[in-house]
């Protein structure tokens, strides 16, 4: 293992009717509160309306940035942003999915600078301060309720960029599994993925010693798969929800780095590339992605996708090369996220090859892609290949 910190300040308050704590964990009455939240789907859920009980007991001077869009817009960070200044915002509660964390994100640590935001994501300048920021989550996948991750598309430029810092991590979030009834059949799915895509890149890591991580991975996966298909058959149950809900916020809270190089993550970032340019779901990206970067890794180097493919998967792999067992592995992955409704190829939206040197220089917009296998350019185009 490697020498590692754990640190993770975010107060998890996981359970049914856990919204009750809001008042407390906002820490005193009467303060400015900025609600961001999305589309409107917490309107139709009944989520709304519990947020607003609670920071009326709080008695909050409540303002709202409502509209983010899936794949957050740096316009709408910097509409927030002015909001903050001109309205003096003490605190920032997200109420939605990753899309709505991500912008609450960039939106305070963009409240305590002077220029614009983008500055701050591209690393041209410093992050020094931030708002704090509370969560509720509706949306079980990207795991932004516990970490200090936030993802922005600049829609002028095309950019879809990552970046973080210790002072986004949310200060709490609330975890009700009843607030993600709602979610629909693809958006459950694509949670699936995006969360099972988390583990995946951790456990692609160039450690040694590693037992208890991987085994931690391992056991990740296979209660996501053994619980997906149940929740796709039953959106509304309490004790599937909550599974997938604790499975997606531990799959990208850093628990799954501890003493590893922190994992591969470079499905990600082609992933990333894909959407700046195509605006799709992530985890539907994912889901066409990984099988088939498991696929390229495996030709050079089967041992890793052999023992992922023996432990989570539980493939026989007496009288069999580990070439043979990887390659079983890298199918048994695709034919899962298949089965409970997945895409698996560009063609399902509508992609074909003629933006991929885009999707490329757009990959390596930031140096070192990959740490288990570094990409270059021709691996990053034989996987688009693989995925047409
Ligand atoms: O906008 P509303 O009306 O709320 O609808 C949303 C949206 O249309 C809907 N939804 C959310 N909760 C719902 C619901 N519909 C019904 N009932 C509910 N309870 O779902 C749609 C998708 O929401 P979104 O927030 O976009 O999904 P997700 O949580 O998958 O977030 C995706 C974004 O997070 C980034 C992705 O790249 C993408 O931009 N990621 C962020 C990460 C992080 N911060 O750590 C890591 C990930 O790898 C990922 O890159
Ligand atoms: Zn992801």
């Amino acid at each position: 293992m490697n020498t590692f910190l754990q640190y993770n300040p975010t107060r998890l308050l996981f359970g049914e009717n856990q919204i009750e704590q809001l008042p407390e964990e906002l820490g005193r009455k009467g303060l400015n509160v900025l609600v961001v939240y999305g589309g409107g789907s917490i309107k139709r859920n009944g989520v709304y309306e519990d947020v607003m009980r609670e920071l009326k007991k709080a008695e909050a001077n409540v303002f709202e940035l409502s509209g983010v869009e899936p794949n957050p817009r740096l316009s709408t960070v910097q509409r927030g942003v002015e909001l903050c200044k001109k309205e003096q915002i003490d605190y920032l509660l997200a109420v939605g999915g990753g899309s709505v964390i991500d912008c609450t994100k960039a939106i305070a640590v963009g409240a305590k600078y002077e220029g614009d935001p983008w500055d701050l994501i591209t690393q041209k300048a410093p992050i020094e301060d931030a708002l704090p920021i509370g969560t509720v989550l509706t949306l079980a996948a990207t795991g932004s309720e516990m970490n200090a991750v936030s993802v922005i598309t600049n829609w002028e430029t095309k950019d879809k960029l990552g970046w973080g810092s210790p002072l986004v991590y949310p200060a709490f979030s609330i975890l009700d599994p009843t607030y993600t009834y709602s979610v629909p059949e693809n958006q459950t799915v694509y949670g699936i993925v995006d969360s099972m895509s988390h583990a995946l890149e951790h456990y692609f890591h160039r450690t040694e010693n590693t037992p208890m991580i991987d085994g931690f991975i391992e056991s990740l996966l296979r209660t996501a798969i053994a619980t997906g298909p149940k929740l796709m058959e039953n959106l509304q149950s309490y004790q599937h929800r909550e599974t997938m809900m604790y499975i997606s916020t531990t799959a990208f809270n850093g628990t799954l780095m501890n003493g590893t190089d922190g994992g591969d993550w470079a499905t990600h970032r082609i992933e990333h590339a894909i959407s700046a340019i195509y605006d799709i779901p992530h985890g539907g990206g994912l889901a066409i992605l990984f099988p088939n970067w498991l696929e390229h890794v495996l030709e050079e180097d089967p041992s890793r996708v052999k023992q992922l493919a023996v432990n989570v998967f539980s493939i026989e792999d007496a009288g069999k090369t580990d070439l043979e067992v990887a390659k079983e592995g890298a199918k048994a992955l695709r034919d899962f996220w298949n089965s409970i409704g997945a895409p698996s190829r560009l063609a399902n939206y509508d992609i074909n090859d003629q933006e991929f040197d885009a999707i490329i220089e757009k990959t390596f917009i930031k140096p070192g892609v990959g740490t288990y296998k570094e990409m270059n350019p021709e691996s990053v185009r034989d996987i688009l290949n693989r995925s047409l």
